[in-house]
């Protein structure tokens, strides 16, 4: 190409000395060769956009090397257009057979894309919603305000019926994923809600049904162990043990029966202000004589002033739970202290014990029922693994929670935190007394 065009110019320049126009010459010869290039320029064009009448641009190796590798730029990309519309395919095919709802969000939370599980479970159309607020579409308060980022959220789910089907509950969620895009993913939950009612249920119901029959069989052991009967000195110690056991039975049945009320109780429980100093201290007082001969110093620091709204049987059951295992899992002459304080940050009771302490990975699982760390332990001390479950349920109940922190061989505090709204002036005539409160 560079020697063409020198032998062109040098051809120009040589008639242009020979004819005394050199100049002339020169420019013409400019001008030819750059109409060449910009033909070139306009085949190559034609060619690239598939004219069959035009000519590949072959007259040069450089317009040879520009054509090749531009069609191989073509072949390449056609290559992964291909590829790229097989994955969407497989993914719209796979997406069409999930039986969760999918749907994809922008960032000011308009509907962008949705699979064929929305339309059944959140009766959303892809062709007549896209673009629309996912909140003009899905109008459940509750939905409403999980999405609005200004409401604290108490979970990453939230659970509401469908809009389709009022008979189907859904959980959902929101995964944010790229350029501040969020996917909503929403699964039918119905049935598992269903399964776990049953299951409740029955455990309810058994619960009930085994309560009356026990407590007879207990009274009926009571009376003999405590008869005079010289006929039965040598059956005292075989009745004590079964009076023992039968006592623990009916207490686990009273513990199922508390969390199954708990758990199915729509409405609150009624509410009444409590001195709780003064429960605390009844509580320790019941701690002393558990602790018995084992000699456990008890300490209560509470605020007198400091009375709150709720339900107390509740509550009593509640903070004796966590006291009661404070002496059960502290050994002997073991130093427990309950304290009772409200801050800015709302009111709070701590139980603090230098016992045995749990290990860190028994710590999340706690609250679960039947749980219990040492197995053998607990039920020797009479324990069942109900306790912190009920403790957990009651706090849910009065907007409060549970925190744990213990580490083992050193002690263990949990310390129950409510809202401050709960607070209220204590009351001191025993007529307001039995008053209601919020
Ligand atoms: N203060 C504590 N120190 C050490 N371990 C504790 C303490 N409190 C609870 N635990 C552990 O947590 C487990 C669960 O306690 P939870 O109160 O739920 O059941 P429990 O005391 O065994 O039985 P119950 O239903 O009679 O209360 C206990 O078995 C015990 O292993
Ligand atoms: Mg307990």
């Amino acid at each position: 190409m560079c020697q063409r065009l020198a032998l062109i110019f040098a051809g120009a320049g040589l008639l242009g000395w020979m004819t005394s126009q050199l100049m002339l010459c020169l420019l013409l010869a400019a001008l030819s060769g750059l109409t060449w290039q910009l033909w070139q320029l306009y085949q190559l064009d034609r060619w690239l956009n598939g004219d069959p009448a035009a000519t590949p641009p072959w007259a040069s190796p450089v317009w040879q090397e520009i054509a090749a590798h531009t069609a191989r730029l073509r072949r390449q990309s056609r290559k992964r257009k291909r590829k790229l519309s097989r994955l969407l395919q497989q993914f719209q095919q796979a997406t069409a057979a999930l039986p969760d709802a999918a749907v994809v969000l922008a960032e000011d939370d308009r509907m962008v894309w949705c699979n064929s599980a929305s339309q059944t479970l959140l009766g959303l159309s892809p062709g007549r919603d896209v673009g629309l607020p996912i909140t003009h579409l899905l109008r459940h308060p509750v939905f409403v305000a999980f999405l609005n980022p200004r409401t604290l959220r108490e979970s990453d789910r939230v659970e509401f019926p469908s809009p389709v089907d009022d008979g189907l509950l859904l959980g959902a969620r929101i995964v944010p994923y790229g350029k501040k895009q969020r996917l909503l993913l929403a699964t039918d939950i119905s049935r598992m809600r269903r399964l776990e009612q049953m299951q409740r249920d029955f455990v309810a119901n058994v619960s009930h049904e085994l309560r009356t029959p026990l407590t007879v069989i207990t009274g009926y052991l009571e009376t003999l162990v405590d008869s005079e009967d010289v006929a039965l000195e040598h059956w005292r110690q075989p009745l004590r043990g079964m009076q023992q056991q039968s006592g623990r039975m009916l207490h686990i049945i009273e513990d199922l029966l508390l969390l199954a009320r708990l758990e199915s109780q729509k409405e609150r429980s009624p509410r009444r202000p409590i001195a709780v100093s003064k429960l605390l201290i009844d509580i320790a007082d019941d701690a002393l004589a558990l602790s018995g001969d084992l000699g456990h110093r008890i300490e209560v620091i509470a605020d007198p002033e400091l009375w709150i709204c709720g339900c107390e049987k509740e509550l009593r059951s509640a903070f004796s739970n966590l006291v009661f295992n404070a002496v059960r899992y502290t050994p002997a002459e073991g130093w427990i202290e309950i304290r009772w304080w409200g801050d800015e940050g709302g009111i709070h009771l701590a139980v603090k014990d230098n016992g045995e302490g749990i290990a860190p990975q028994h710590l999340p699982r706690l609250t679960e029922r039947f749980y219990r760390v040492n197995r053998d332990r607990s039920r020797g001390s009479g324990g069942t693994g109900l306790g912190l479950s009920i403790v957990k349920h009651i706090l849910n109940h009065h907007g409060g929670q549970l925190q744990i922190d213990s580490e083992l061989g050193v002690g263990s505090v949990f310390t129950c935190d409510f809202p401050p709204e709960l607070r209220v002036e204590p009351v001191l005539t025993a007529a307001r007394h039995g008053s209601a409160c919020r």
